[in-house]
């Protein structure tokens, strides 16, 4: 889909990289050429993924232990980054935490553990590389991981929406004040797509995952290498001028469902034959 060197010369920080989507596109970043940081609190798990990604690609990948609710942390990071591979060009806030409940039984503590990692951890990030480039005059690139429900809001996942649509208006916020000093801020809202994570937290049986696909327009869920691909495009040169976007990937999900007559897609032929019927002319 890409020329190869796409992200050549380029050093990526993906927050959450050691597992899922920031796998997936640690892995495709390399493949064009980037030098990646992945950076989570499993440094067990991050030191794995990165020797598996380089001996898939050939990329450089830099594990580094990170909790996105600390800012020490993070400034430790751009640190470790800027000495191990120089200067940094791009950022994915991809770490997130989630779960799903009836809003009544959550404790009020557990919102504040979604609210800390997605919200506070995307701006701490924000925050800590924001500085360091403008220091530094340098321009870069941000892309947040959202997901559709940050726009539209969603049930029994409250603190994840609220934290959510938090990130997406520091999207747009960022991308208006930062903009002039050459730092673009976009955003990506996923639909589903299957990871480990997010499954055993959100969708632990098959038959809600058949409920999902099926009123997803395309009857499929999403395929890790689109997101990564759609990832590689906002974070290299050629998207330069797009600045404050957020591109769904959800095969017409959220469309779907938000459309008042949409749910006709349920009738047969037959069904409609008898339903005309009914109609005026
Ligand atoms: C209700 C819960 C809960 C649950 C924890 N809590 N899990 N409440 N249902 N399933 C409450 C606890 O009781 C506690 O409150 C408070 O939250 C903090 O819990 P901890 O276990 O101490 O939190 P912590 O160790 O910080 O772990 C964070 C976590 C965990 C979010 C709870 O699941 C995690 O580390 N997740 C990271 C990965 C992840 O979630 N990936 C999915 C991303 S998918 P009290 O009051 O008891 O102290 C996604 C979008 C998917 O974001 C969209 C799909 C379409
Ligand atoms: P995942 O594999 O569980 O990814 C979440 C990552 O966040 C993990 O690697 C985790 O690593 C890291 N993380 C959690 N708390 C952290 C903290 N305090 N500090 C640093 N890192 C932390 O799930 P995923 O499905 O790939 O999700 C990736 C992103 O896509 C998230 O932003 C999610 O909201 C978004 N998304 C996913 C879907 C989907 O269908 N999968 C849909 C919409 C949006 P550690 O445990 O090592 O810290």
């Amino acid at each position: 889909m890409f020329a190869k060197d796409l992200l050549a010369n380029k050093t990526i920080i993906i927050t959450g990289g050691g597992s899922g989507l920031g796998r997936s596109m640690a892995t495709r970043f390399c493949e064009l050429g980037a030098s990646v940081v992945i950076a989570s609190r499993k440094l067990e798990v991050l030191t794995k993924t990165a020797k598996e990604i380089t001996e898939q690609t050939g990329g450089k990948v830099l594990p580094l232990e990170l909790d996105v609710r600390n800012y020490r942390d993070i400034e430790r990071v751009i640190d470790r980054t800027v000495d191990e591979l120089g200067l940094i060009h791009g950022l994915v806030n991809n770490a997130a935490g989630n779960f799903l409940s009836p809003t009544e039984h959550l404790s009020h503590k557990a919102f504040d553990a979604i609210v800390d990692i997605v919200l506070r951890g995307s701006y701490y990030f924000s925050l800590a590389l924001g500085k360091h480039w403008i220091a530094q005059k340098q321009p870069g690139t941000m892309l947040n991981i959202v997901t559709t429900y940050a726009s539209t809001g969603s049930g029994y996942v409250v603190p994840s929406s609220i934290s959510k649509a938090g990130v997406l208006n520091l999207t747009r916020s960022l991308a208006a004040e930062w903009g002039p000093k050459g730092i673009r801020t976009n955003a990506i809202a996923p639909g589903p797509f299957p990871t480990k994570g997010a499954w055993q937290r959100l969708v632990p049986d098959p038959a809600m995952e058949k409920q999902i696909t099926e009123r997803i327009p395309l009857r499929r869920l999403g395929e890790h290498g689109e997101l990564a691909d759609l990832a590689a495009y906002l974070m290299c040169d050629g998207s330069g001028f797009i600045n404050g976007e957020v591109v769904t990937i959800d095969g017409g999900e959220w469309l779907a469902g938000a459309g008042e007559f949409n749910f006709l897609d349920r009738l047969t032929p037959e069904d409609w034959a008898e339903f005309s019927k009914k109609l005026k002319r």
